[in-house]
């Protein structure tokens, strides 16, 4: 079995509007590691959704992966090249191989139908042939899984639900076809912490218990220090650096890295040490020359403004894109 689940090869993804294309994600290439949780960082717009949501090709209108690959490596060793999928593929991928829970997820569940209507619906559409017994005790498990009052809940309209309550079925339903990968993008806004850890925690369970392999979008840097595995952090379409969680904390290497860890409040840290990273962030449609960072950037040198720096990979995988790092070993 291939240690990784997906594999991004140079991607780019554009939005091809009326006067001008945008490029939201920029020759982007990762590996997410297979049983691992991988979380994806980054200002807002910095193309984490654009990415993430190319795994299942529900990119949303008009955008189109312009370049490069996005391959997913099964579990049977079968491989999928994503990117040359046709829709009755990719009706058979989704929530089979790989499901995702949308950003405002709660707001995804369709008001007139019952949670119940929701499950058996999504089976349905995947002709998963199970007699209504069936049905009914895998939508109990997985409710029961997530920690609701599954019988009560089945039977709910979405507003009967509070937000915490909808984000679990969501996260229910992501596991209803046994996936192996879940792309969680920011999976907890507009929840209080409590609900957060709470769902955090039930997130991390599944992922110990059942395999499951995880792509997590978050602005919680707290988060990703507790419950990642790996590290991807974004800046204008770019990943800026990738590695172990442990390793990023301990030695951040990137300056987009620093700043955005650096600018995250601690509960015992002090709180004079907590510095925003100065400037904006970049317009995608005007992206600076060189490095995308090198106007906001501190260390920012002469050829920093002029050209891109190469990415600089180590052996065990980790990497950065960053001429301070440019000349060590590849
Ligand atoms: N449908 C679309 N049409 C045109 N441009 C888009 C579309 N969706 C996203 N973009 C642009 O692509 C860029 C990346 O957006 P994306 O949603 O991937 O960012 P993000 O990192 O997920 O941000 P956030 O943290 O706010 O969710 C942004 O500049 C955004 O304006
Ligand atoms: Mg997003």
């Amino acid at each position: 079995m291939n240690d990784f689940v997906l594999e991004f090869k140079n991607v780019c993804i554009d939005y091809p509007l009326k006067k001008y294309t945008l490029r939201a994600v920029n020759n982007v290439s990762l590996n997410v590691r297979r049983g691992k949780i991988t979380a994806l960082v980054g200002e807002s717009g910095s193309g984490k959704t654009t990415l993430s949501s190319s795994i299942i090709k529900c990119i949303s209108e008009p955008g189109i992966i312009a370049q490069g690959e996005v391959i997913f490596h099964g579990k049977d060793d079968a491989e999928y090249h994503i990117e040359k999928m046709n829709d009755k593929e990719l009706r058979n991928f989704r929530w089979n191989k790989v499901s995702m829970v949308f950003q405002a997820a709660q707001s995804a569940l369709n008001p007139v139908l019952t949670v119940r209507q929701h499950f058996y619906e999504t089976l349905d559409e995947h002709n998963i042939k199970l007699t209504k017994q069936e049905k009914e005790e895998r939508c109990l498990k997985l409710l029961d899984y997530v920690k609701l009052d599954a019988e009560r809940v089945l039977k709910c309209y979405p507003h009967e639900l509070s937000g915490g309550m909808k984000q679990r079925v969501m996260i229910a339903l992501s596991l209803l076809l046994d996936p192996e990968l879940i792309i969680l993008d920011e999976p907890t806004t507009a929840l209080d912490v409590i609900t957060q850890s709470y769902i955090f925690n039930l997130l991390k369970e599944i992922n110990e218990t059942m395999g499951i392999t995880m792509l997590l979008m978050t602005h919680d840097i707290s988060v990703v220090a507790s419950f990642a595995d790996y590290i991807a952090v974004m800046y204008g379409g770019t990943i800026m650096e990738y590695g172990r969680v442990i390793d990023v904390f301990k030695n951040k290497k990137h300056p987009y890295t620093k700043g955005l860890i650096n600018a995250t409040p601690s509960i015992v840290g002090d709180m004079t040490e907590v510095k925003p990273i100065e400037g904006s962030p970049p317009n995608m449609l005007a992206l600076p020359t060189g490095c995308v960072f090198h106007n906001r950037c501190e260390k920012c040198m002469k050829k920093c403004t002029e050209k891109a720096p190469e990415v600089t990979t180590y052996k065990d995988g980790s990497f950065v894109k960053c001429y301070l790092y440019s000349k060590e070993e590849k």
